[in-house]
């Protein structure tokens, strides 16, 4: 939980400097909030129940619905854009394996009411810093789904959705089979054409002109202007339905087959929870998957301090151990009430420093250090104390 909180707390830093501010939602909501835009494959990968009154429920399987809620409802008279984040826990119904998880944490952002590709940008930006915050190696992929609705135009909205399905799990043999079984053979070979395609002049060849290109061309440059690294992937097509133009995903170099990271993209959900139609983008970060990227890095060390005392010195030992956690410093008493040398034994297993405190440090309102790594021992006044171990920055 250390190093997990010294993550978090580093991309808290990271939010906060960017001017984001955190929100919090509920655990669970009513079924519909999901039901309504995120997509079939949420539906299956929900926790679903009901409660007393009869109403139909489920435990939050991502947070950006709820978000968008909570700012139709509460949200919408602020100035826009409201920058907002969240770190929460969620529920999918998967098969548990290595980085797939059915309760996982998500550090989450969301912009809503802008809509410019300089807000795109920053998002994007966002997501950078608040991965490279977190100490792992990454690649981030950058599309848009303009490309691939151009080539799928064709299609029945249905059909576009199996497509897109079978474009972001990878299933090329399904995605083949399935094109032919609708007589759109052809359609396989330029889809394949455009999820290999890395650069925006190759990608829009095999997409013809499409909508909102100078504004997708203008996103592009501003990544570019700032020193983004990316790649540009017309394959990104999302596991949730919400997306409506850019769309990324950050990839953890070092994780096996679950090695998507973040997700995120625009989208626009208010108006289907009663408010205007209104421009968001946003992405949740795989807290957890993050943390198995980063592997076992110990949380930076901190000075321990253990007090050993005798009985009859038992108040003026709690008087020095409030003053040394009031001066910050880590304070643990020995509870054991055993001999001053079975307490000091003790301590050396876990502290750097030992306070011995016997009748003689009662009377003169002192304390014994023992520093336990020198084995040198001295007696200081409690300021004196305070001030040697605190001047200690072996362990920071
Ligand atoms: P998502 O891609 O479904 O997007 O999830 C975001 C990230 O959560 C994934 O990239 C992955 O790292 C992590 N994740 C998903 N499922 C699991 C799991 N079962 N176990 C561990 N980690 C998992 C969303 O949820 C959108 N709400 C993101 C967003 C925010 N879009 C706009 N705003």
């Amino acid at each position: 939980m250390e190093q997990r909180r010294s993550v978090e707390n580093a991309m808290r830093r990271i939010a906060h400097i960017w001017g984001y501010r955190e929100v919090c939602t509920p655990t669970f909501e009513e079924l519909e909030l999901f039901t309504l835009r995120s997509g079939e494959g949420i539906i299956e990968e929900m926790y679903v129940f009901e409660d007393k009154g009869g109403r139909k429920l489920a435990l939050r399987p991502e947070v950006t619905a709820s978000v968008l809620r909570a700012y139709v409802n509460v949200g919408k008279t602020l100035a826009k854009p409201l920058r907002w984040y969240y770190f929460a826990d969620c529920f999918r119904y998967e098969r548990p394996q290595k980085g797939r998880y059915r309760q996982f944490w998500q550090f989450g952002v969301e912009l809503i009411g802008q809509d410019t590709p300089l807000a795109e940008a920053e998002v994007i930006m966002l997501a950078k810093d608040l991965l490279s915050a977190s100490g792992i190696a990454f690649t981030l992929h950058v599309g848009h789904l303009g490309f691939m609705r151009a080539l799928l135009e064709g299609l029945s909205p249905e059909d576009q959705k199996k497509v897109r399905i079978l474009l972001d799990k990878k299933n090329y043999d399904g995605l083949s089979a399935f094109l032919s079984s609708r007589g759109e053979s052809d359609l396989f070979d330029r889809l394949t054409a455009l999820v290999e395609s890395r650069n925006l002049d190759d990608a829009l060849a095999i997409t013809g002109n499409i909508p909102g290109k100078e504004r997708i061309r203008e996103l592009f440059a501003i990544l570019d202007q700032a020193g983004v690294p990316y790649t540009l992937d017309p394959g990104i097509a999302r596991g949730l339905d919400y997306y409506t133009g850019l769309v990324f995903e950050a990839f953890a170099e070092n994780l096996g087959a679950e090695n998507q990271i973040a997700g995120g993209g625009t989208y626009r959900l208010a108006h289907l929870f009663g408010g205007e139609d209104t421009p968001s983008c946003g992405f949740a970060i795989g807290f957890d998957r993050v943390m198995v990227a980063r592997g076992d890095i110990p949380a930076t060390p901190v000075v321990r301090v253990g007090v050993a005392h005798t009985p009859e010195a038992r108040d003026w030992a709690l008087h020095v151990a409030a003053a040394f956690r009031t001066a910050g410093i880590r304070t643990e008493s020995d509870l054991s009430g055993k001999t001053l040398s079975q307490q000091i034994s003790s301590i050396s297993r876990t502290a750097d420093f030992a306070l011995i405190i016997g009748r003689r440090e009662q009377e003169k309102g002192s304390v014994t250090l023992k520093d336990l790594r020198s084995g040198t021992q001295k007696e200081l006044s409690l300021a004196e104390a305070i001030a040697e171990v605190n001047g200690d920055d072996s362990c920071r």
